[in-house]
């Protein structure tokens, strides 16, 4: 019996291409960079299943071009680059990687919560560049994190574990999601609900955004938000870029409306070398590294290796978006 195939555009963890080896005709894109278009067009005509990344776009056209095509295993959370309506309509499954890299995902944005907080990376800088001539009271003064106000805005996994790392640093956590948990789980998480994402914005000193990038997400963070937010804020982002305007998020930075933020993602990834946010000391960007831990990428390997061997089976992969398609 001739075996599925299957493309992987990019190098994961080898234990997790051993098993997929096993049972597929299995072809992996070996550079760093993702897969030209193109390329991803021409692989996908035979294959049964793919693996992408987030930066790897399977969008109507290329579904079109891949007749064969049973199940999409993205390796991340996130799967907007993916056309899921269109995969439904195709009857392709697409699976994700959910519950592996929440907790990963959080400690990220608290790491990036207090280094901005407490200006770390410019401090480093600071001490690199030769600046560093004494102590001195008034020197790279940053905010308090422990007792200070979290806001959170969207409580699903991994803003609930970043409320947890809050209260571990005894600060109040206020919420906004479209969802209300019960006040029960309110009760349990040690988080206030807020009615409004407006009505949460002055209220936090520091802010910190978790949903998906969707239509109604996009530059859900924007001028208006920036305006409402304290002077001394410090404004986290590791989610998806396009849900904050970043010439918004310039503006606010560059004139003090904010004191300071953080970010994991852009608007467009890589970010241009000639973006005007790199000329500001009170950001911190990271190249999306949110998930980025050794543990964490290797279970997502397993974890995009179950969902693609389940899909070929024609099974609903255990992490499957879009039950419907089959
Ligand atoms: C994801 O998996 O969607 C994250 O953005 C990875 O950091």
């Amino acid at each position: 019996m001739t075996k599925p195939r299957v493309f992987i555009t990019r190098i994961i963890a080898q234990e997790a291409l051993d098993k997929i080896a096993q049972v597929t005709e299995m072809e992996v894109w070996p550079g760093e960079l993702p897969p030209p278009y193109e390329v991803l067009l021409e692989k996908a005509r035979d294959a049964e299943g793919l693996v992408t990344m987030l930066n790897d776009k399977i969008d109507a056209t290329l579904m079109n071009a891949a007749p064969k095509l049973k199940v999409v295993s993205n390796y991340a959370v996130g799967y907007d680059n993916i056309s899921v309506v269109e995969a439904t309509k195709r009857h392709i499954v697409v699976s994700n990687t959910p519950e592996v890299l929440t907790k990963t995902t959080a400690d990220n944005a608290f790491a990036l919560l207090m280094a901005a907080a407490r200006r770390v990376v410019e401090a480093d800088n600071y001490t690199r560049k030769g600046r560093w001539k004494t102590w001195g009271p008034k020197i790279l003064l940053g905010q308090d994190i422990h007792n200070a106000t979290l806001g959170i805005i969207g409580l699903g996994r991994i803003g609930s574990e970043v409320a947890k790392r809050g209260r571990g640093f005894n600060m109040k956590v206020l919420y906004y999601d479209i969802i209300r948990r019960s006040e029960e789980e309110e009760r349990q998480r040690g988080v206030e609900y807020v009615p409004s994402q407006a009505k949460l914005l002055p209220s936090a000193d520091f802010i910190t955004v978790h949903v998906p990038l969707l239509p109604t997400t996009r530059h859900l963070i924007g001028a208006a938000e920036f305006a409402l937010m304290k002077r001394t804020a410090v404004f986290i982002n590791n989610s998806r870029g396009p849900v904050v305007d970043q010439k918004a998020l310039y503006e606010a930075l560059k004139s003090g409306q904010i004191f300071a933020a953080a970010i994991d993602v852009t608007e467009v990834e890589p970010i241009p070398p000639d973006d005007p946010l790199l000329t500001l000391d009170n950001i911190i960007i990271t190249p999306h590294i949110a998930s980025a831990s050794f543990t964490t990428r290797k279970n997502m390997a397993f974890e995009v290796a179950e969902n693609l061997l389940a899909g070929l089976h024609g099974q609903t992969p255990p992490n499957c978006v879009n039950p419907e398609a089959l």
